[in-house]
């Protein structure tokens, strides 16, 4: 049984209540963010907290915890659950309210998190590595706001495995974007390519932690955007993100990258990634 954080209580899961007039519920009126946890320590959490504090301002709303009290309940409700390994999930919305669209005044934020227990770093899809299908990209236009409105996302899924790919890439104007959960990179000639931040995408948290180990390693990174062909005619692909953390691509709809298995570049960037966050983690 698991125990639940909702609006400053911990309480086992099937005791925890949210209205059904909270704005989150009823237009989708809230944000998340959603931390690893390794050998019981979280992985970037400022990086995640700075994030969500963005995703609230675009929205209006101003952060109803510090950052020190979101990094206690984070590790309290580790601690409680007893997660090694898995995730910590936090959602903010603007909370309950009579239904309008327009913002109401006053209303008191929800808070939630909960915790999932699961294995990240032995995936045995790093070993193998995963296809993706290219599909529209047809998401509101302010994708770089974490917000909990994830419909087209689990459509994109559901495509996905409808083809027997394991995730879909998503194109706008001929380009990609990211991934359906997750940021999209190539490689070739040594070289990483990906999508520069803007609207158009999530400003992944691992993102952010993989460019740097990747510079640091001196190797180079362009950021901008790239299409399904070049994609296609890379050496190598993959993703980022909390839950995956690098994880390699070896085909994108029906074109094998390279000789089909997970090139070097995304290996050893896993590797980077998991010794220098593990060593960082808190
Ligand atoms: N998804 N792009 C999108 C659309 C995402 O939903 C995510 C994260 C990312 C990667 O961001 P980060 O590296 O900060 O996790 C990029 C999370 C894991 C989720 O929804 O479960």
């Amino acid at each position: 049984m698991r125990t639940v954080y909702v609006n400053g209580d911990y309480v086992p899961e099937y005791q925890a209540r949210v209205s059904v007039f909270d704005r989150g519920f009823l237009f989708a009126d809230g944000v998340y963010e959603v931390t690893s946890v390794l050998g019981g320590k979280l992985l970037d959490f400022n990086g995640h907290a700075a994030r969500l504090e963005r995703s609230l301002g675009e929205l209006g709303m101003s952060s109803p915890l510090s950052r020190d009290e979101l990094l206690a309940i984070h590790r309290e409700l580790t601690r409680l659950n007893e997660i090694d390994e898995g995730l910590v999930y936090l959602q903010i919305t603007r909370g309950a309210a009579d239904r309008d669209f327009a913002y109401p005044e006053g209303s008191s934020p929800t808070v939630v998190l909960f915790t999932q227990k699961k294995q990240l770093a032995d995936n045995p899809i790093a070993e193998r590595g995963m296809s993706v299908l290219t599909i529209p990209d047809q998401r509101w236009g302010r994708r770089d706001i974490k917000t909990v409105q994830l419909l087209y996302a689990s459509m994109g899924k559901m495509m996905a495995k409808a083809a027997g790919a394991d995730d879909a890439w998503m194109v706008e104007d001929g380009q990609i974007t990211e991934g359906t959960s997750n940021n999209a990179y190539i490689v070739k000639d040594g070289k990483i390519v990906t999508r520069q931040l803007g609207t158009e995408i999530l400003h992944g948290i691992t993102r952010a932690a993989v460019l740097r180990f990747a510079r640091e390693a001196q190797m180079e990174v362009e950021e901008r955007p790239f299409t399904v062909a070049e994609a296609q005619t890379a050496d190598e692909a993959f993703i980022t993100s909390a839950s995956s953390f690098v994880m390699p691509v070896v085909r994108i709809d029906n074109v094998t990258l390279g000789d089909g298995a997970p090139g070097r570049v995304s290996r050893r960037l896993r590797e980077i990634y998991l010794d220098e966050s593990l060593r960082a983690a808190i």
